[in-house]
């Protein structure tokens, strides 16, 4: 090790947190080091601190509550500050981190509220700090190549686009246990979640939203529908209901849950593992959206959290042609499996497959009057369809010169994250919401 090497600072200890701390510690070294985390849980920042000893045995990690994050900056003295903690704390930690001098890698969404983003945009303004926003479903090869067929002029000028993405009962459901379920806390799932789609589509088209028009509702989970359907009586932790329930979630069966979560909640009351069919849920489960961007394309997009079979479908047309992109990540939930929530690592094989959706991506470009051709999609590395192995390069190592523009900062956060603020402005009002003069102009940084 160097005496060149950066200081890292993490602001929130739970499971995404590990990823980052992971890959420092391990293809990433050479880099720099952790010297502090920030959370409200002490028992998760001590998970943490045993990845760091099983490497490191040398280094020593300060613990800080949220209220000495001031301290944190000026006794730790961080190059960087990775901001892994729930949505709605983002901006007031990347606001107050750049204007420290740090620079901040923040994970999606940037932030949940307007406000945030204008906080975060005057810090930007004032700070010599850089502000990376990781949107990790840009690096995946299918997603690329789709940038690179419109950037090329595959499909001459795009009109529209038509997205819909499905969550399955496994990994949708658990938006509906903890946090995520609080709209103050996520935004919601426009926000929280649909902020990497709605940035794959700025994206894609190199331009900026415009207008925003959305309805949706909670019409699948929460204590409401369980009461429609029948579904009374259910306990408030997902961990009694009947082992056969499909919504069965025990956070003793993984040990990584189990240390992170369970071991942890007498702490701060952080629940993991609330009924989804409980009281208390302010979030919509079904979303549909049509956007209005800058050049004149508009996009039609569908989120829904209940389905049976985990993936997106994406339709381009151009004045050329159509790009489809059809993605399978889990072709069929299957209960015993609980606990694995990332379908990566759930993949169905064997005689279970039969009769199942094959899980895989499929691109296709059709010119006009032309035969369909598939277009081979490379492998990535690590999860969300292989982009957090590249996203992980680009965060440590810098960017360099790519002429696809992945590492993404402020102007591109905030375009993706106005798009669900918007949303659900409009859910509230009934009426379509403008962008104007919200938003900077797509930049060869991302509008860092
Ligand atoms: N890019 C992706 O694909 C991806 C995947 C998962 C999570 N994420 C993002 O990472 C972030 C964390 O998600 P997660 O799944 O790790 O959640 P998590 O609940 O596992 O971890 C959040 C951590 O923040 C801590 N925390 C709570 N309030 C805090 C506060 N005020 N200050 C500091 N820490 C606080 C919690 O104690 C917990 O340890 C979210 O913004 C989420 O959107 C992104």
């Amino acid at each position: 090790m160097t005496g060149q090497q950066r200081r890292y600072a993490f602001v929130g200890t739970g499971h995404r947190a590990q990823m980052y701390l992971a890959s420092l510690l391990d293809g990433h070294a050479d880099v720099g080091h952790p010297v502090a985390f920030c959370d409200t849980n002490e028992v998760r920042m001590s998970y943490h601190d045993r990845l760091v000893a099983a490497v490191r045995p040398d280094l020593r990690v300060g613990h800080y509550a949220p209220a000495d994050f001031g301290r944190m900056l000026a006794d730790e003295r961080p190059d960087t500050v990775v901001i892994t903690s729930p949505d709605a704390t983002h901006a007031e930690y990347v606001a107050r981190a750049l204007e420290h001098g740090a620079d901040v890698v923040v994970e999606k969404p940037m932030t949940t509220d307007l406000a945030g983003v204008r906080r975060i945009q005057d810090a930007v303004g004032r700070s010599d700090g850089e502000l990376v926003v990781t949107f990790n479903y840009r690096y995946s090869p299918r997603n690329t190549l789709v940038r690179e067929l419109i950037a090329e002029g595959a499909v001459g000028e795009v009109t529209s686009v038509n997205f819909e993405w499905c969550l399955d009962t496994l990994h949708g459901a658990d938006y509906f246990r903890r946090w995520h379920r609080d709209k103050a806390t996520s935004g919601g799932l426009l926000v929280h979640k649909s902020t990497h789609h709605f940035d794959l589509v700025n994206w894609w088209l190199d331009d900026r939203p415009e207008v925003v028009f959305a309805r949706g509702g909670l019409f699948f989970y929460g204590a409401q529908n369980a009461r429609r359907r029948g579904l009374e009586n259910r306990p408030e932790r997902a961990r009694n209901v009947d082992a056969g329930d499909p919504f069965a979630f025990d956070l003793g069966a993984d040990e990584r849950l189990r240390l992170l979560y369970r071991d942890g909640e007498h702490l701060d009351g952080y629940i993991r593992d609330r009924d989804v069919f409980s009281e208390g849920i302010t979030i919509e489960d079904n979303l549909n959206v049509v956007v209005g961007y800058r050049r004149g394309a508009s996009m039609s997009y569908t989120l829904h959290a209940h389905s049976p079979w985990e993936g997106y479908r994406v339709a381009v047309n151009g004045t050329e042609g159509r790009i489809e992109l059809d993605v399978v990540e889990r072709g069929q939930v299957r209960p015993a499996n609980a606990s694995v929530l990332d379908p990566s690592a759930d993949r169905i094989s064997g005689a279970e497959a039969a009769g199942s959706r094959s899980q895989g991506s499929r691109l296709t470009l059709q010119r006009h009057w032309e035969p369909a051709r598939e277009i081979a999609i490379g492998e990535g590395r690590g999860s969300h369809g292989g982009g957090d192995g590249m996203l992980l390069d680009d965060v440590f190592r810098g960017p360099g010169a790519d002429p696809l523009r992945r590492s993404a900062g402020f102007g591109d956060g905030a375009a993706s994250v106005l798009v669900g603020i918007a949303g659900n402005e409009s859910l509230r009002t009934g009426e379509a919401v403008r962008l104007d003069g919200l938003l900077p102009p797509p930049t060869a940084t991302g509008g860092r």
